[in-house]
């Protein structure tokens, strides 16, 4: 079966692409190298041993959506292509809503035309805005996320829901990710780094390395077991395989389904410092600054929905995160 994997030469569909090619299915590419890089598809053929095909293009091009489909015989799409920062969605909203909105029905569009009516869309725990109950399961409001990006998402699985809805050939998935951290175990492939990042774990393993003198954590005031922020970090290989999971279950399941991704684990800023430390030996430095606007004091999944219905768990603790976050620093 061939899966076109949109955005998979990114942090996460490139884990993606291992775990889909690890499972037996063929894979079609789509990315537009605004972020992911080319030499991922030689990695990710070190790890597996197959290949996949790429095509370089833009998701909302129909004149590359219509090559794709009509060169591939591809029965699935697993889609991640799209913007994913929410402080500069904040700066260029239009970007965030044209790429993760329009890009979004650009694909459903073309799909629909080639009768191919499965789709797994990266959504995210920051369509909950800021949650009314933990731990967060699917049927917590999801009606007011703080930001552009958070909405371009929420749009999209309206857009998702609404289609679903008027077809019942249609086989959708959107998988809220909580924190996605960490990379492949065997070194090859994470997370492709930025200037200076804005999430915690790079952040960490770059105080580790001495790239960034020390880290800040963003208040410690909260009414939190140590007065530090608490989320459910989980790890890109156990996401990877939610994904593959997910299109078994669609084999054999009709209409919209919304699941959470995580570990169901709540763990604190300073318990992940900590836990790094011990795994790696590496002190890091930090110094407690204010809280950081925008942020939640604490956010965890309930994931039990994904156990549920697709099997699927994580298997990863926090010490392989550190770990694993750890040895791609050092090689990345
Ligand atoms: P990423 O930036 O590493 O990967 C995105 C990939 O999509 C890149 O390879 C990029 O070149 C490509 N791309 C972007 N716009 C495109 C377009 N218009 N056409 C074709 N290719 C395009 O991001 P990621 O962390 O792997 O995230 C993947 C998806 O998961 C995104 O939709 C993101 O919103 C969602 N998500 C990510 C996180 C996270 O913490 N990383 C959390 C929740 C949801
Ligand atoms: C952020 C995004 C969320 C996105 C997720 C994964 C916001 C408000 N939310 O979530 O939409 O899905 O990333 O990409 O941006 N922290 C520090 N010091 C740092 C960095 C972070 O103390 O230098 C703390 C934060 O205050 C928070 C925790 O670490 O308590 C996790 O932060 P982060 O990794 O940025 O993820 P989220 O804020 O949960």
């Amino acid at each position: 079966m061939v899966v076109l994997v949109t955005g998979g030469l990114g942090y996460i569909g490139s884990h993606a692409c291992v775990a889909l090619l690890e499972s037996g299915y063929d894979v079609v590419i789509l990315d537009n190298l605004s972020s992911g890089k080319l030499d991922v598809v030689s990695r990710i053929e070190t790890i597996t041993g197959r290949k996949p095909v790429l095509v370089v293009g833009d998701v909302r091009d129909t004149a590359v959506l219509k090559q794709v489909f009509n060169c591939h015989n591809i029965a699935a799409v697993l889609h991640f292509a799209g913007l994913k920062s929410p402080s500069e969605s904040l700066s260029i909203p239009l970007e965030y809503f044209d790429c993760n909105v329009g890009g979004t029905l650009a694909l459903l569009r073309a799909m629909h035309e080639k009768n191919i009516k499965t789709i797994v869309f990266s959504s995210s725990a920051t369509v909950y805005g800021l949650p009314e109950e933990m731990p967060v399961t699917e049927a917590c409001r999801a009606e007011s996320p703080i930001n552009p990006y958070g909405r371009s998402k929420l749009m999209a699985e309206r857009i998702l829901r609404d289609l679903a809805a008027s077809d019942p050939e249609w086989r959708v998935a959107c998988l809220r990710y909580f924190n996605p951290v960490s990379a492949h175990s065997g070194g090859l492939i994470g997370e492709n780094p930025t200037a200076i990042p804005g999430n915690l774990m790079p952040y960490v393993t770059q105080v580790a390395s001495g790239r960034l003198p020390r880290l800040t954590v963003f208040g410690s005031d909260y009414h939190t077991r140590d007065g530090t922020g608490i989320r459910d970090f989980i790890h890109v290989q156990d996401l990877a395989e939610g994904h593959v999971a997910t299109l078994q279950y669609l084999q054999h399941t009709t209409g919209f389904e919304v699941f959470n991704l995580g570990t169901g684990t709540g763990v604190s800023v300073l318990e992940l410092i900590s836990t790094f430390e011990q795994t790696t030996g590496q002190k890091i430095a930090y110094e407690v600054g204010p809280r950081r606007s925008g942020d939640v004091a604490e956010c965890w999944a309930d994931s039990s929905k994904a156990e549920r219905l697709l099997g699927w768990k994580a298997r990863f603790g926090l010490v392989e995160m550190c770990r694993h976050a750890w040895q791609w620093e050092q090689t990345c």
